[in-house]
This record gives structure tokens, sequence and C-alpha cells, in this order.
């Protein structure tokens, strides 16, 4: 067979070696004799360069090329040469270029002025609009999402989602470390796991209403009744909320862990220490080229974090908001205004983008959070923030079945709909605990990107369902 080779494998130690390489016509322009394609594969380009020597390079040849619409896949087969002035290469433009000999079209694009958008606009960063003058097309977020397939294209959305993959994959590789079980629970399911009202209602066959599943909680927790032990899931998680912000989703990607506990719920946040520093080490190591690629369009601060992580208590949160001049309720929830500037505090006082916060007041927890040993105004729970922004929340969950129901009821969830939930922890219930984490958040803040939009493939919002 043919050798393949990646655009972003191009350099000088092939000087003149040939290629074969498969890419898609990102520019091409006529000068005379010569022509010049830029071609593009995933997130990096190459100059193709073709000057008529009526060897390998015929006047027609140019003409043809200089014909092609933009985005048309072609196979090219050529010398590599490095440019005579000196070419900087850039994170995604090749210092060397090919030289042609062959040039074959596998799919034609529609003609470039029936395109959506160019590549090259919705590659640029939002600096390049700050000049009121800017002759340069923005395209906006409806129309690139409307666009999916052709926004994905651009270099740093391609990086985008392989940074993404590697958030899931490295939450995998921390758990089976420390042997955790993969498992996969039920999205259709009969009632709340969350309780509240933002569920997803269907019918279930001759069963009557049902519902898509708010989260794996419930699931979770009996998987670990099962004597798992140690369990995690990355699956679908549905949400009805009719939240039009910046980082919710009505269907998100949850990872979800949860596993037995000896004394204290301090045993989750060691394991999600451990977890969340390799994660940003891994994706720091793995993926250096593409955190660069997606800097080109969204220039970013890198992630700054410690180890151990930064662990506070809710009280002490108050007390530095307090200290600040700002308003809160020692026994309320935080907003996520507020969230934000003692994020700020934090980073200021510690140094780091990434604590966790302990001890919630129990009325901003969910029905199935553990309350707090000494004190029951407190629950034995956490959230996690990145950049003052949460995407984590958890807890030690209550094993006793007889104050669950009680808990459950409190916060107005049918019984019957999650009673084998309840009736799982009559059979002698382990003490255990764990967490929910947003994916498509992780994602968004580790990059430092301003929309949930731009972590989630084909996002679903309430304005949105389609493609
Ligand atoms: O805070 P949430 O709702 O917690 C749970 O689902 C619990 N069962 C977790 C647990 O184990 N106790 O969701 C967990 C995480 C949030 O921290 C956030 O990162 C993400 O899921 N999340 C959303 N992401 C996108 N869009 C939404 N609408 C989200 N809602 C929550």
């Amino acid at each position: 067979g043919r050798r393949w080779t990646r655009v972003e494998d191009l350099s000088g130690t092939l000087a003149d070696e040939e290629v074969l390489v498969r890419g898609r016509v990102h520019n091409v322009r006529g000068k005379g004799k010569s022509a010049f394609i830029v071609l593009r594969q995933q997130t990096a380009t190459v100059q193709v360069v073709l000057f008529v020597d009526d060897v390998h390079v015929s006047k027609g040849m140019v003409k043809w090329v200089c014909s092609l619409p933009r985005e048309t896949v072609v196979d090219v087969r050529g010398v590599i040469v490095r440019p005579e002035s000196g070419e900087v290469e850039s994170c995604t433009q090749k210092d060397v270029e090919i030289s042609l000999r062959e040039i074959h079209c596998i799919s034609r694009s529609v003609p470039t002025e029936d395109l959506p958008f160019l590549i090259e606009d919705a590659s640029r960063p939002e600096t390049a609009f700050e000049n009121e003058k800017a002759q340069y097309v923005r395209v906006g977020q409806d129309t690139r999402l409307d666009n999916r397939v052709l926004d994905l294209r651009t270099p740093a959305n391609n990086a985008i989602f392989k940074i993404q993959s590697g958030v899931g994959t490295l939450f995998r590789e921390a758990l089976l470390r420390r042997n955790f079980t993969e498992i996969h629970t039920p999205k259709l399911i009969a009632g709340a796991s969350e309780g509240g009202a933002a569920v997803f209602r269907l019918d279930y066959m001759k069963l009557g209403p049902a519902c898509l599943a708010q989260s794996p909680q419930l699931y979770k927790q009996m998987a670990i009744m099962g004597d798992l032990e140690g369990v995690f899931e990355i699956g679908p998680v549905f949400r009805a909320e009719d939240s039009n912000t910046h980082r919710h989703l009505c269907e998100f990607t949850g990872l979800d862990m949860e596993m037995s506990i000896k004394e204290h719920y301090d045993e989750v946040l060691d394991v999600l220490d451990e977890l969340f520093v390799s994660m940003f080490d891994g994706l720091n190591e793995r993926f250096a080229r593409e955190i660069g690629v997606v800097g080109t369009q969204y220039p970013f601060e890198p992630l700054q974090y410690c180890r151990p992580s930064l662990r506070l208590t809710f009280a002490e949160g108050v007390k530095m908001l307090q200290d600040a001049g700002v308003e809160v309720d020692p026994l309320g929830d935080i907003g996520t205004e507020t969230e934000r500037i003692l994020g700020k505090l934090v980073k200021e006082k510690y140094g780091t983008d990434f604590y966790m916060l302990t001890r919630y007041p129990i009325n901003a927890r969910p029905f199935y959070t553990m309350p707090a040993p000494d004190d029951p105004n407190y629950t034995n729970s956490f959230d996690i923030f990145i950049r003052g922004q949460e995407i984590i929340s958890g807890a030690q969950r209550i094993h006793d079945p007889k104050l669950l129901a009680e808990r459950a009821l409190a916060c107005g969830i049918e019984l019957p709909t999650i009673q084998s939930y309840i009736d799982s922890f009559k059979y002698g219930a382990t003490p255990h605990g764990g967490c929910g984490v947003g994916l498509e958040r992780v994602a968004m803040l580790f990059l430092d990107l301003n929309n949930i939009r731009k972590t989630s493939m084909f996002p679903r919002d309430p304005k949105r369902i389609a493609p």
C-alpha cells in the first residue's frame, strides 16, 4: 500500500522526500503560472505549491486547482521543500511546503460562496474584532451551531474535542487504577432522581409515566448496596431546566462516582484530589499541542492547582466573603455570582483555581445528603470549583432507610417512585459517598472558555434540539 503522511508530522527532516497526504482545500489562490493551496488536516495546515513546468504541472492543472471550492477533499502527492522566505511555523501552519506532483479530487464541496462560513473566519481570535475597522467576518454562536459540522473543522474546536475526550479517559483511568468498577445505569426511570420539577417526562409503554434520569444517583448507590465497593459511570444526564445560561445544558455528560467509606467522607475527597490533580497533569502532558491550538483562538491563563488540593469549609468561605463585604446567608446556598467572588478571593489568598468547599448547610442540598453528625444544620457534603465555577457536587449519603424516607418526604418526593431505592438500604447498608462531575464544565473551565456550548459537540439547551 501507499504510505500516508499526517500534516501534523510534516517537518524539515522530510526535505526532498515524497509524501502522500489527504486533506481539505482550506484556501487556494492562483498567480500567473503558479498556484498555492493551503491544505488543512484537522488542526494543521501546510502550503502546497504548483509551478507550471510541463513535467509534473501543466497550465490546465493550475487552472483546475484554482477552480476547486474550499473544503473539497483532495489527495496530494508531492515533495517536501523548505520555503525560500523564512516562513515561521505557527502552532497550526507548517513551515515546510509540498511541491505538487499529483492531485486527485476525492469529494468536491459546494461552491465556496455557498458555504455558510469560511473556516478561516470561524478560526479568528476575538481580538481580531476589537478594532472597529476590522474587515473580518465574525461567525456567531448560532450560525456555528446550526452548521456544527463545519464549525468542528476549526483547529480550536477540533482540539477542544480531543481534550474533552481526554477528560473522560483520565477520569476512567484514575478510577480503574483504584479498582473501581465502571457501571451503566438506566436512563429510563420511574421517578425523579434529584427531586424538583426539572425532569423530562415520557410514557413508558403500558407502565405509564416515566422520566429521563437526572443523574445516576439512586442507581449508583444501589450498586454500592450490591457490594460493588467503588463504581463510576460516564453517561448522559437529562435536566429539563429552562436555564438559558453559559453553563447549563438540558443534556450533558455526567462523570459520576460512588464509593463505600470507612470512617469519614474525606476519603471521597482524597480520591477526588488524586483524580483531578492527575487529570490536570495528564491533560497538560498528553494534549500540550491541542491546548496550544485552543489558545490561538481563545487565549487563556493555564489552570493553577496545588497538591494536595485546597479544602475549605462552607463556614470559612462565608467568613472570607463577609470579610470582603459580601452579604451571605450562612445557612443558605451561595449563588453563581457569589461563587465567582469567592473563587477570586481564594485565588488571591491561596493561589489556586481549583478548590473544594465542604460542609454545606442542609437547606442547600438534595434529600439523600448525610446531615453532619455534630450539627444538623450542616451536611457531610462538598462542591468543587474551577476558576470560581462549580464542576462537582458530592456528599456522604444517608444509609438509614427511615431517615432517608423522612428526608425524601420533607423534600416533596413521591415515595412510591423511589421505594426500591429506599428498600435497598434495609438489608444492612454500607456507609458511602460520591459525586457527580459535569464533563462539559470541566473541559470549559480547564480551557477557560466562556460558554458550555463550546465543549458540547451537539448541545441541547431550551432553544436547541437540532442538529
Ligand atoms: O450538582 P448536580 O445536580 O449533582 C448531582 O447530580 C448529584 N447526583 C451528584 C452527586 O453525586 N451528589 O450535578 C453534578 C454536576 C455539577 O457540578 C455540574 O458540573 C454538572 O453536573 N451539571 C451540569 N452541567 C451542565 N448543564 C447542567 N444543566 C448541569 N447541571 C449540573
